[in-house]
């Protein structure tokens, strides 16, 4: 039987597993990500799975015979919420754990590693899809400059061979909104038609470092001043392809060398963006591209882009999603929608080898990737059972 006390307790240990303050410090092969999924693997056992880790450290709990897989990720971003793939991680094994005790159906589980993206973004599931080799993500870098290769050593002998996905029938993804929506209506379930697809480079800006109190204004080669021309230029010219579901972000930039008195010589900056279309993501593409040769040229600026990541948009299973609808409807009556998913999830890549599909609950505030994410205890179980009753599990 579907135990939601179990389940909430189970959802509190993981949290205490890189706990800071109301949210979770745990980026994929840290210390506490690697604690978590010995942690996880622990569970997988005493629930009567198999569990195994695959090179990458995505680590599945395996049943037997053909079935269905469930799951998320368990690694956070540098600062996170302790919800966003957790969730997803214990109710897959709160039901795979009352699957088994029923005698059926055959329930698998998954934790995806580094879905979060400190090496480019859902970087376990890319290489169990075939996506992106495990050589290619080797080589990949995160903003410290750690190669992949040398994060994922730390793994030692966890390290395995490779998860065979021809055993499952098929993906389900529980996962919360990280967005405003059914917050703001009062609802608790919504079912995912498809996924958004991103794009996302890193762009180097290079001009002169210089003395910044000697220097007039007319002579600099100020990469700062380089990318806050970029930014603004950017959004307007980007007005005339995008929709309100379209959005682009520069999350990350390193000024160089960062300091007061110094015209700064060189920004390298990450420049990401999202819709649910691909030939808008094109467009967007030359947009970006354009304004940046542009402001280069007028700056007298150097530019080097690279880095490019993507994946693109994708539906959900019809089959599984109509699952999904009449169990949000047996649980959730009138308070559950169909609704597009603005953040990137596994499913995405899992696609690639099976059916999938997603369902959401809502975040309070539609607040994620932050220490205040959260969602009532009512709406995690609402969640949970749905998922429940979609695997063919008594909810
Ligand atoms: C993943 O969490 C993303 O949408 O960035
Ligand atoms: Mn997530
Ligand atoms: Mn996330």
């Amino acid at each position: 039987m579907l135990d939601p006390t179990r389940f909430l307790s189970d959802l509190h240990d993981l949290r205490r597993i890189g706990v800071q303050g109301s949210g979770v410090i745990r980026p994929a092969y840290s210390a506490p990500d690697i604690a978590a999924r010995d942690w996880l693997a622990g569970k997988i056992a005493e629930a009567g799975l198999t569990a195994r880790f695959d090179a990458m450290g995505n680590l599945f709990g395996l049943a037997e015979g053909p079935s269905l897989l469930l799951g998320s990720h368990s690694d956070t971003q540098p600062t996170g919420g302790w919800l966003d793939g957790a969730l997803g991680v214990i109710a897959a094994l709160e039901i795979a754990r009352a699957a088994r005790a029923a005698g059926g159906p055959a329930i698998s589980i998954v934790s995806f590693q580094d879905e979060e993206g400190r090496f480019g973004g859902t970087t376990g599931s890319a290489v169990w899809s075939g996506l992106l080799s495990l050589a290619e993500a080797d080589a990949v870098k995160d903003t410290d400059g750690i190669t992949l290769a040398a994060a994922r050593a730390d793994l030692g002998a966890r390290s395995g061979a490779d998860i065979n996905p021809a055993q499952f029938t098929g993906y389900i993804e529980l996962h919360i909104e990280q967005g405003p929506t059914l917050d703001a209506a009062g609802e608790q379930i919504g079912v995912v038609t498809d996924i958004v697809g991103y794009r996302e480079i890193m762009v180097t800006l290079s001009g002169q470092q210089n003395h910044a109190g000697t220097t007039p204004m007319a002579l600099r080669k100020d990469a700062f001043q380089g990318l806050s021309a970029f930014n603004t230029r950017l959004n307007d010219r980007l007005r005339n392809v995008v929709t309100p579901q379209s959005v682009w972000t520069i999350g990350h930039v390193a000024l160089s060398p960062n300091a007061a008195s110094i015209v700064p010589g060189q920004v390298r900056f990450s420049m990401q963006w999202r819709d649910g279309d691909d030939a808008r993501l094109g467009r967007m593409q030359s947009i970006i591209e354009t304004v940046l040769n542009e402001i280069a040229a007028e700056m007298g600026l150097g530019l080097e882009i690279g880095g490019f990541v993507g994946l693109e948009p994708v539906e959900m299973d019809a089959g599984l999603r109509a699952r999904l609808e009449s169990a949000a409807e047996a649980v959730a009556p009138g308070r559950w929608r169909r609704m597009p998913s603005g953040a990137l999830h596994d499913a995405t890549n899992v696609a690639r080898l099976m059916p999938v599909a997603m369902l959401f609950v809502p975040s309070i505030g539609g607040v994620s990737h932050a220490f205040e994410e959260d969602t009532h205890e009512a709406d995690l179980v609402a969640g949970l059972r749905v998922l429940a009753q979609a695997a063919g599990v008594q909810a």
